[in-house]
């Protein structure tokens, strides 16, 4: 009897240790069996998987961390004052950062930066309330080095409550899922399956799953072609522009379907209605930006085949790089008779040459993105550039009389 009993323990750890082995050296990812996950990619692609990690893609989203969250903890810079008797402090304790809400001195609420979302422009945080996403009531801007009140936020109120739908996610992940529809309440936030979440705009988030494309090309290492992904250079400009769009195109449209799973080749408009609203207006740019419909009401747009790629490499950091992206409008508009800007003033080529960005893709001070202090809204100085590549005198003349000087 004894021996029976012992076999059998024996027999069942051995399970146990075969199973977890097994297990762990198949890691499956939250999208499903078809996705292999990005970190499977570095093996073949590294040199463009290095180069990814510092672009505003891998940023979109990330856990938060001392890497991640930029605002500074060091007393007088970790306090933002939301009237006489209310406060937010920026605090490190040993399980993590938190902003912690005081009135009149005592701590009413204390929340935790667990998610960050963004890091060019500016940072938001998110934290878990249960299976629930909110948003902290205090964001960091990049420009201004500070702690300020997130956008659209009530001035002199420090508001824990704004909740956080996929919708965000959808923009700024790669994936999340909900938690099975049962154990959603009707009043209650959405809540969803916190393991599933799947950080970053990654890979397969745009070139749709990628675990055939590995396994055929792990087994074939002698095929130098590639194999079960999607090719972009065979696709049409509107589906290549539709990948770009589902995120860049605005977030006031009508949604039909989630985003998460569109792949290239898709077609965005059986996801997501257009958004007229928001067309060619440069007053109303916003970091929520709609580079879509703005670029295809250009002239460069509608009279050449010009798409997002044409100007990005979205695997590389291009930002700041004006020299790289005015090359691209010389591939175009030569500069041997580059007397179309018409301009009298005596530049010359040199000077036209380095600010064709400034001069026909301006940014402009987002009246979109506001922020709050004590007792008023103001904006949030925030710099949009406009995709609508066009003539703006305006803005001819303020650089004309800054090169003047
Ligand atoms: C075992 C090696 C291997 C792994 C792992 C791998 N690839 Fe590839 N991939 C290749 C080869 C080989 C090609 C063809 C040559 C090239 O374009 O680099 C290729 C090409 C591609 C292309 C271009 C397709 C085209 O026709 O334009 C994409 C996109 C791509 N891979 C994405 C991925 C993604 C995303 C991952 C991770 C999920 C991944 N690959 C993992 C080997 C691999
Ligand atoms: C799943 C959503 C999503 C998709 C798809 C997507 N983007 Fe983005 N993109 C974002 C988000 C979110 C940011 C801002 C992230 C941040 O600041 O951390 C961003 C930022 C950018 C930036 C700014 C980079 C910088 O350094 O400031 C460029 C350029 C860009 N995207 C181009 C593209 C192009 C081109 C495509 C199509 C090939 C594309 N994106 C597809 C969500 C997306
Ligand atoms: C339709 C897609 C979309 C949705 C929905 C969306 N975002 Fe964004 N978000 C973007 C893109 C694209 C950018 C970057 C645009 C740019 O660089 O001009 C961005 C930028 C940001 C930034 C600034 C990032 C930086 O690095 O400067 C923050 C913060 C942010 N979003 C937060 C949010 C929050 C919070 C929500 C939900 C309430 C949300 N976004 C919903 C697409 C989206
Ligand atoms: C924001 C969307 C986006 C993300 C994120 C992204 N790619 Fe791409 N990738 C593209 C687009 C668009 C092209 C087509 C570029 C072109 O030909 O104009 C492309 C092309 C490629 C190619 C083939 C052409 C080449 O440049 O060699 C490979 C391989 C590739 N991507 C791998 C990856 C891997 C690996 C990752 C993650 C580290 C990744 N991509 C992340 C959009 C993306
Ligand atoms: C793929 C080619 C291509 C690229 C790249 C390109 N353009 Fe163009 N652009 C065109 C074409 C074609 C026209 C229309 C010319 C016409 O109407 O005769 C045009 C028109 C223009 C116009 C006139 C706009 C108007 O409303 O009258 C300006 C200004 C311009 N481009 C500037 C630029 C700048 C600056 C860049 C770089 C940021 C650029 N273009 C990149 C092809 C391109
Ligand atoms: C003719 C060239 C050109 C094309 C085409 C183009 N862009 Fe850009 N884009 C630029 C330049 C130039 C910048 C400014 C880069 C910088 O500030 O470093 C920029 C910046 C951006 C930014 C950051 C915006 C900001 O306010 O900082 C986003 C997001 C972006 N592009 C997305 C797109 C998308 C999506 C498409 C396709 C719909 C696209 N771009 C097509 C030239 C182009
Ligand atoms: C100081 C501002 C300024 C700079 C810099 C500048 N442009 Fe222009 N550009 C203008 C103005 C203003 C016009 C309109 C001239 C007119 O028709 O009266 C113009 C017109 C154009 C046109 C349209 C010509 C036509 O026939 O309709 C193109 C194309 C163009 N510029 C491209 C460029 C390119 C490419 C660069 C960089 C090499 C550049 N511009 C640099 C101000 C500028």
């Amino acid at each position: 009897m004894k021996k029976i009993v012992f076999i059998s323990i024996i027999l069942i750890s051995l399970f146990f240790i075969i199973y977890f082995t097994f297990r762990s050296t198949k890691p499956t990812d939250p999208r499903g069996d078809a996705y292999a996950g990005s970190a499977t990619c570095i093996k073949c692609h590294s040199d463009i998987y290095k180069s990814y990690l510092h672009t505003a893609h891998y940023m979109a989203s990330m856990p938060a961390d001392i890497n991640t969250v930029h605002g500074s903890f060091a007393k007088n810079f970790n306090t933002f004052t939301v009237s006489d008797s209310q406060k937010v402090v920026m605090e490190k304790l040993d399980s993590g950062m938190y902003q912690s809400y005081y009135l009149n001195g005592k701590l009413m609420e204390r929340h935790r930066f667990d998610i960050v979302l963004g890091g060019v422009k500016g940072e938001s945080y998110l934290f878990w309330k249960d299976n629930g996403l909110n948003q902290l009531p205090i964001s960091y801007f990049t420009k201004q080095d500070k702690w300020l009140m997130s956008p659209g936020y009530a001035p002199g109120v420090a508001d824990y409550t704004r909740i956080i739908t996929s919708r965000c996610m959808e923009c700024h992940a790669s994936f999340i899922a909900d938690q099975p529809t049962d154990a959603q309440k009707l009043d209650a936030a959405e809540q969803f399956d916190k393991s599933s979440l799947v950080y970053r705009v990654d890979c397969e988030r745009c070139h749709g799953p990628g675990a055939q494309h590995v396994e055929f090309q792990t087994n074939n290492p002698e095929v130098k072609i590639a194999k079960y992904i999607a090719s972009f250079s065979s696709l049409p400009r509107a589906r290549k522009i539709d990948i770009c769009a589902e995120c860049h195109s605005g977030n006031k449209s009508q949604m039909l379907k989630s985003t998460f799973f569109l792949k290239p080749g898709d077609t965005l408009a059986n996801y997501k209605l257009p958004d007229f609203a928001r067309t060619v207006d440069t007053n109303h740019l916003d970091v929520h930006g709609n580079q879509v419909q703005l670029l295809e009401s250009s002239k460069c747009f509608i009279h050449s085949k010009l798409d997002c790629g044409t100007c990005h490499n979205v695997h590389q950091n291009q930002r700041g790089n004006m020299a790289l992206f005015t090359q691209k409008c010389l591939d175009c508009h030569s500069v041997t008779n580059h007397n179309y800007c018409k301009i009298s003033n005596p530049l010359n080529a040199k000077l036209i040459r380095s600010n064709c960005i400034q001069c026909h893709m301006p940014t402009f001070l987002t009246k979109v993105i506001l922020t709050s202090n004590i007792n008023k809204t103001t904006n949030a100085d925030i710099l949009i550039r406009s995709h609508h590549i066009a003539i703006y005198p305006e803005e001819t003349k303020k650089i004309l009389m800054m090169l003047a000087k």
